[in-house]
């Protein structure tokens, strides 16, 4: 078994059992996909440093091992909060309102990337795979190669992959695209993303595709694919059985006395809906005055990325639209949403996830959305709850029997609020059964198998690249 180099921005493996892990896609996956695998997790400590020296500092933690480094105030700027945060963030989830072009992010990219790779290069040996993750490094693998590194390298996009027509919106567009060419296999979360990429490489940069899924450039074969990452079953369900769970069900069910529980767990992020979703609930309990009082929203939202405006912005939003809809329909004994900013051990977040009747996910776009997958898995399959799911997540091309709804559309989310409320337990059943099956099946580790295994260059045993 080859070891695994696997690099990204955020590096982040939980210190004990029951403390508050990671809070994002990315690390949660990640963490779950080392932990049987020999090799290094690479990246950023989150710390800040005066100078950046470039030192090493690893770390074995809960069976991973982990090499970080600490970044400079000005590269925390214009590379994390910059070019990663207010460029490319926005620009791949289809918010170019949002988009912010600023050369010096584009510099700050560039070096930190560079920072990377010259960090990165003494822990990789000749036989290792190197597999880079997500938008803040799509060139690092194009800078390891100048640097003469000759292993097989791949790249994992966790984010959608925009529309050919918004990306050429964003300056240097073709180069930032060209670097990411020098890697052997590029993976996205699901076949629209990559849809989208392989429009992009033909019609604006006239690259020949082939049959196989292969981008032909400069006399080099890329397999460009979908590899829709999973949650780690197997720990979740375990998770979902423990002690701690079971404290965290009781706790949350007794607090809501009977009442209908739906639940909602995402980042403070504008991505995920969080307004919508709140006035959708709203407009449910104005046109059912007859379920006031007897339905509660449970928004679970750690703050992330707090240094950026549009995520202040959203904040605020947040908390006026609280308020507002708590105020509208709030009694002496009964508040409809709880708006919670804090992140909880994996344990609890399962036994929280178990105590709701309706999974409110409504993203209006997300490269996956592993909220959705853990809220199946934890549901108990005697009495399932029911999920409502936005349609542009990529988990909507998967869990085709949750309830898929636009999440644009108040009416829409507030009927579906309805219909789960109403469904009869044979329905409920029934769509969790089909749900748990794919969620069970294409799983956090099979979905590292098969990047591995494409990586390899066995897929479907054509050898892509088969003669580095
Ligand atoms: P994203 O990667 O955009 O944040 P995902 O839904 O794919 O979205 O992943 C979010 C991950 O972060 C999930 O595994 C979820 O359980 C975890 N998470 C989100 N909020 C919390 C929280 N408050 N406490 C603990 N974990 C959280
Ligand atoms: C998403 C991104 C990840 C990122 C995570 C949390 O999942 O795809 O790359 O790590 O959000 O965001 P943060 O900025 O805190 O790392």
């Amino acid at each position: 078994m080859s070891r695994l180099i696997v690099v990204s921005n955020r590096v982040s493996v939980p210190k004990a059992a029951g403390a508050a892990g990671a809070q994002g896609g990315l690390a949660v996956a990640l963490n779950s996909a080392l932990r049987e695998h020999r090799g290094i997790w690479f990246g950023w400590s989150g710390q800040e440093t005066e100078e950046f020296t470039g030192h090493l500092n690893m770390q074995r933690i809960s069976d991973v091992t982990t090499a970080t480094i600490d970044l400079e105030t000005q590269d925390i700027d214009e590379y994390y909060n910059g070019y990663a945060n207010r460029t490319l963030w926005p620009l791949f989830h289809y918010r170019i309102d949002l988009t912010e072009y600023d050369r010096s992010f584009g510099e700050g990219y560039e070096r930190v990337n560079a920072r990377f790779a010259t960090s990165v290069l003494p822990l990789i040996e000749p036989d290792d795979l190197v597999w880079v993750h997500d938008y803040h490094l799509l060139p690092l693998g194009s800078m390891l190669r100048r640097k003469g590194i000759r292993n097989r390298m791949g790249l994992f996009l966790h984010t959608p992959w925009p529309p050919t027509r918004l990306l050429v919106s964003l300056p240097f567009h073709e180069r930032l695209v060209a670097s990411m060419l020098e890697y052997d296999v590029i993976g996205f979360q699901t076949q629209e993303w990559l849809e989208s990429f392989m429009h992009y490489v033909s019609k604006e940069m006239g690259l020949p595709i082939t049959d196989d899924g292969t981008v032909e450039y400069q006399g080099r074969k890329i397999l460009a694919k979908a590899f829709p990452i999973g949650v780690d079953y197997d720990e979740f369900v375990e998770g979902a059985r423990s002690a701690e769970a079971q404290e965290a069900y009781e706790r949350l069910k007794a607090s809501i006395r009977g009442r209908k529980l739906m639940i909602g767990v995402d980042r403070l992020d504008y991505s995920k809906g969080l307004g919508e979703r709140f006035e959708s609930f709203g407009r449910f309990l104005t046109d059912h005055p007859d379920q006031a009082g007897n339905v509660v929203l449970l928004q679970i939202a750690p703050p992330s990325r707090g240094d950026v405006a549009s995520y202040q912005q959203i904040r605020e939003d947040l908390e006026r639209k609280t308020g507002h809809i708590n105020g509208a329909h709030a009694d002496v004994a009964f508040v409809p949403i709880r708006y919670v900013n804090r992140g909880y051990p994996r344990s609890h977040l399962a036994g929280f996830y178990r105590a709701a009747d309706i999974g409110l996910v409504t993203p209006l776009r997300d490269g996956m959305n592993l909220v959705a997958k853990e809220y199946v898995a934890a549901q108990d399959p005697e009495d399932p709850g029911v999920l409502i799911l936005s349609q542009f997540a990529g988990a909507a091309q998967q869990l085709t029997e949750a309830l898929l709804v636009n999440p644009h559309s108040i009416e829409h989310v507030s009927e579906a609020i309805k219909r789960a409320l109403d469904m009869p337990l044979s329905e409920r059943k029934q769509r969790h059964a089909a749900l748990l099956a794919s969620v069970r099946d294409e799983d956090v580790l099979r979905w590292r198998e098969d990047f591995v295994t494409a990586l390899f260059g066995q897929i479907d045993g054509n050898g892509t690249n088969g003669d580095k």
